[in-house]
């Protein structure tokens, strides 16, 4: 494996988060709050032969973890066809994918098949109403149906995403963990982060890490924090019965000093911060002939001089509010996490 390339504080480049698509079926309110989007041009959308030449180049200067994202990724034609040319790639160790899950009971046994690894699920409420109020979506069966069939398939640890949101879904912090448990998953609790594209977010609608821990608590008693020296965004904590579950604090306390992740978007834009406002742009040169040689080269450089670390900026900003305004979303849609890939 090659020893991957570090940036100016140090941090290694290990994961990759390749957005294949910036479309949803869902319009979670802390993402796609909005009617309209600003799309993608089509033909600026990479193709499984360019996103497989990336992860390759990428691969080259240390990179071993890969995940899938969107928008959401299933809804990217043929997906199990761009999972079978990732997983060739011996350097990759660890091929993930994040969905909403609606279309993942269809899919599971060909992803798996493909080779993908591991796949995490978001999983708001177990109500279905609520995910129609949130989401604008009836289909909180089909949610159940993915998470059933991810299990049946046998990918690796199954993992469920919990935006906490207060007055939606924090009085759902115990029926969430007791569903883990039932379905062997491990859940995480996500703070409700101030990215682009949430542009309804205020502090005040978002429950800290300390207040979750404290609920939880209060229900099952000590919780122990598990020592965890991985690069992943989650603190792991233990109950009492030996059930484990994740939070990701990246509002009150976020990571970004052990951060070893970049992001592709589906056009080839490179982001080095879910919170940069600009990213580099890939499929220009890799359009125009580059060899690895020079994508590597366009890489390293970038990597090198990395000094960002989004959301610990975001702790200092005084009158925290929405990130970008819509008129700035919409003149550059790299801005959206739906784009960026959560
Ligand atoms: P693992 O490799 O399994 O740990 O994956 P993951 O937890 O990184 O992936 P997932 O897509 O499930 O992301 C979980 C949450 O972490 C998302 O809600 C993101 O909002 C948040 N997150 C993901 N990447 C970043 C990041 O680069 N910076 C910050 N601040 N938050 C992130
Ligand atoms: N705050 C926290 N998490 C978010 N996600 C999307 N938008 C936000 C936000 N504003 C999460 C999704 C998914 C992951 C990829 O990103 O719930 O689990
Ligand atoms: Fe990494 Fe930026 Fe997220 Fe911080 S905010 S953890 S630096 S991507």
């Amino acid at each position: 494996m090659s020893e991957p390339i570090r940036d100016a504080l140090g941090r290694p480049l290990e994961s990759l988060r390749i957005s294949v698509t910036d479309r949803c079926n869902l319009r979670c309110r802390y993402c796609m709050p909005e009617d309209e989007y600003v799309w993608l041009p089509r033909a600026s959308i990479l193709a499984f032969e360019e996103i497989a030449r990336l992860v390759g180049v990428f691969a080259g200067v240390g990179v071993h973890k890969v995940r899938l994202t969107g928008g959401e990724p299933l809804l990217r034609h043929d997906l199990p066809t761009l999972v079978a040319m990732i997983a060739r790639d011996a350097r990759i160790t660890d091929l993930a994918m994040t969905t909403n899950g609606l279309l993942l009971a269809k899919q599971a046994t060909a992803l798996r098949a493909a080779g993908l690894s591991r796949v995490t699920v978001s999983l708001d409420t177990l109500r279905p109403e609520r995910m129609l109020a949130f989401a604008k979506s009836p289909r909180h069966a089909d949610v159940l149906e993915g998470i059933a069939a991810a299990r049946q398939v046998g990918f690796g640890r199954l993992k469920l995403n919990s935006v906490v949101i207060r007055g939606f879904n924090d009085d759902e912090l115990v029926d969430l963990i007791e569903f883990g448990r039932a379905h062997d998953a491990e859940v995480r609790f996500i703070e409700y982060m101030d990215v682009g594209g949430a542009t309804r977010w205020s502090m005040d609608q978002g429950v800290s890490q300390r207040d979750m821990l404290e609920t939880l608590g209060r229900r099952y008693g000590a919780i122990q924090p598990l020592s965890d020296d991985s690069h992943s965004p989650a603190e792991r904590f233990r109950l009492p019965d030996g059930t484990t579950f994740g939070i990701i604090a990246s509002t009150t306390a976020p990571f970004c000093r052990s951060c070893d992740r970049s992001r592709v978007t589906a056009d080839g834009t490179w982001l080095l911060c879910l919170y940069a406002e600009r990213g580099t742009d890939l499929r220009d040169p890799l359009r125009r002939g580059a060899t690895d040689d020079e994508l590597a080269a366009i890489l390293r450089e970038g990597w090198q001089g990395r000094r960002d670390r989004g959301a610990e900026d975001r702790l200092g900003v005084a009158e925290r509010g929405a990130l970008y305004r819509l008129e700035s979303l919409r003149a550059d849609p790299h801005r959206e996490m739906h784009t960026r890939g959560g």
